[in-house]
């Protein structure tokens, strides 16, 4: 990035062709989202041994499921035999095994080859190197992250570590007990945006007094443009007539209990690179996850969760739904109106950012990293 004749309070961002570049998007696929944890599915998802869903990551399909002992297991969805895809629906559930529909090759919860047409006139074959392909896969936060790498970044540094140098302390995120939380709502958006339009969106506040009203209402700090992501441990502090996090900034749920006082009333955003966005407010907790598609198509899918006593209780949380829903489609609208300019000449070169976006600035810096480094593990 050239920072040649701007001015000292503009910074440069990336070109037009690094979001609208098929090409671009196909070095993401293979060094960030093929070489980096990515979360998938919400464990409890899974809810039993057999349980399984399908997922688009980098360039793979990810199949994951529940194994006899529990534990979660990710494999890559192909066919030892001849590579036809193994599971075609996205969610479902097999009693005790994988069978492919091309040849009846059939894999158990494990992933091990169990049974096929004349295995047995095959004594050869080892079934544990022609079962399914391995991914490695973690539980953190009561969602499953997987990674494709044969070598996988630290989890600790590059998942958990992200939230602690947004928080200051794995602490403050502990106290939202968000493995235990229930899904209240999910909504799933299919944004015809790039991936990073959608992080550097989320990444500032400049936007927040155009196009998020209810917002600016409960938070009324964010109408200065001063993201809550510019400060590490900070979070924005509810307006002082505001008594929750809902659409008309009337009460909101019960309190997560372990909440600290200092974690009261206030709302904090983190973005967990390259694809997870979590916040955290009182008595709830949105949790963003996105699935890029294309160069331009972004699948967000938004869990709301809440205590599980609020959810079995039949309680009303649409008004607290409702506010983060707005706030989503206003954030998805400005990101899909933006989308045709990356391919306009005006943007060739890219646009720039004011001083309350030049953290955006390290971001771009750690995607053209990213892209121009050679693919690890
Ligand atoms: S491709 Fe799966 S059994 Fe032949
Ligand atoms: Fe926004």
């Amino acid at each position: 990035m050239t920072q040649e004749g701007l001015p000292p309070s503009l910074i440069a961002t990336l070109p037009g062709g690094h979001y609208a570049d098929p090409g671009i998007f196909a070095l993401e696929q293979e060094r960030i989202f093929e070489a980096m944890w990515f979360c998938v599915a919400r464990a409890s998802e899974l809810a039993k041994p057999g349980s399984f869903r399908t997922y688009q990551v980098g360039r793979e399909s990810v199949l994951i499921t529940r194994s006899r002992d529990s534990s979660v297991k990710a494999f890559l969805n192909v066919c030892r035999h001849r590579g036809a895809k193994l599971c075609t629906e996205e969610s479902g559930e097999v009693k005790r095994a994988f069978q492919c529909p091309y040849h009846a090759w059939t894999y158990g919860l494990d992933g091990k080859l169990v049974a096929a047409p004349n295995l047995t006139k095959m004594p050869d074959i080892d079934r544990t190197e022609y079962g399914l392909v391995n991914l490695h896969v973690r539980e953190w936060l009561g969602y499953v992250w997987v990674c494709l790498a044969e070598n996988p970044p630290s989890f600790e540094e590059d998942v958990i570590g992200e939230v602690v140098s947004r928080l200051g302390d794995v602490e403050s995120i502990e106290r939202y007990d968000i493995d235990n939380l229930s899904v209240g709502k999910r909504i799933v958006y299919d944004v015809k945006a790039n991936w990073k339009l959608i992080i550097e969106n989320f990444m500032e506040c400049y936007h927040c007094a155009t196009i998020h009203p209810e917002l600016t209402e409960v938070l009324p700090e964010f109408a200065d443009g001063y993201a809550a992501q510019y400060y590490v441990g900070h979070g924005a502090e509810f307006g002082e007539e505001v008594q929750g996090f809902t659409v008309d900034g009337s009460e909101g749920l019960d309190r997560i209990p372990g909440v600290a006082e200092d974690q009261d009333r206030r709302y904090y955003a983190i973005t967990v690179r390259p694809q997870v966005f979590i916040n955290l407010v009182p008595d709830h907790v949105i949790f963003h996850r996105m699935y890029p598609v294309s160069v331009d198509r972004t699948i967000v899918e938004c869990d709301w969760l809440y205590l599980s006593h609020v959810i079995e209780s039949g309680k009303d949380v649409s008004r607290s739904v409702e506010l983060f829903h707005r706030v989503n489609q206003q954030d998805f609208d400005a990101c899909e109106r933006t989308q045709p300019g990356m391919s306009s000449r005006v943007y060739a070169k890219g646009g720039v950012l004011v001083p309350s976006e030049h953290h955006i600035g390290a971001f771009h810096t750690w995607v053209q990293d990213r892209i121009d480094a050679q693919p690890v593990g």
